[in-house]
């Protein structure tokens, strides 16, 4: 795949808009580069996910288009584009997109995307873009 550092490798670019075009699917998070034990996801987002944590990941959610509205137990924070959000492991999170949302996810590669809560939003295997 293309963004996979190799040692002596080439490096390549990422653009995202490109990949943006080739994602058809809310909620479901596509590889687009890696790094040390972290994988860069693209993803859509629209309508609600479901509350759930992660036991030993934070997750950064960076927006690129759109508006993202997480929901905490205890507080909402609305991320606009160009603003980005660490979810520290262990706090129960739900994402909300009202509209269409791009987001970009840093997470260690042992990340599920529905944390602790297996159900038929779960992702076992992602795919690359
Ligand atoms: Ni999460």
């Amino acid at each position: 795949m293309s963004a996979t550092p190799a040692p002596g490798g080439p490096v390549e670019k990422v653009n995202l808009a490109e990949k943006l075009e080739l994602l058809h699917e809310y909620w479901s998070p596509k590889i687009v580069g890696e790094l040390n034990d972290s994988h860069v996801k693209l993803v859509k987002f629209k309508g609600e996910f479901v509350w759930h944590f992660h036991e030993r990941e934070d997750e950064l959610f960076l927006v690129l288009r759109g508006r993202l509205l997480m929901k905490f137990r205890d507080r909402e924070v609305r991320i606009k584009e160009g603003e980005f959000i660490i979810v520290p492991r262990g706090v129960e999170h739900l994402p909300v997109a009202e509209e269409e949302v791009h987001v970009v996810l840093l997470e260690p590669k042992t990340t599920l995307n529905t944390g602790n809560v297996e159900n038929e939003r779960t992702i076992h295997q992602l795919e690359r873009l």
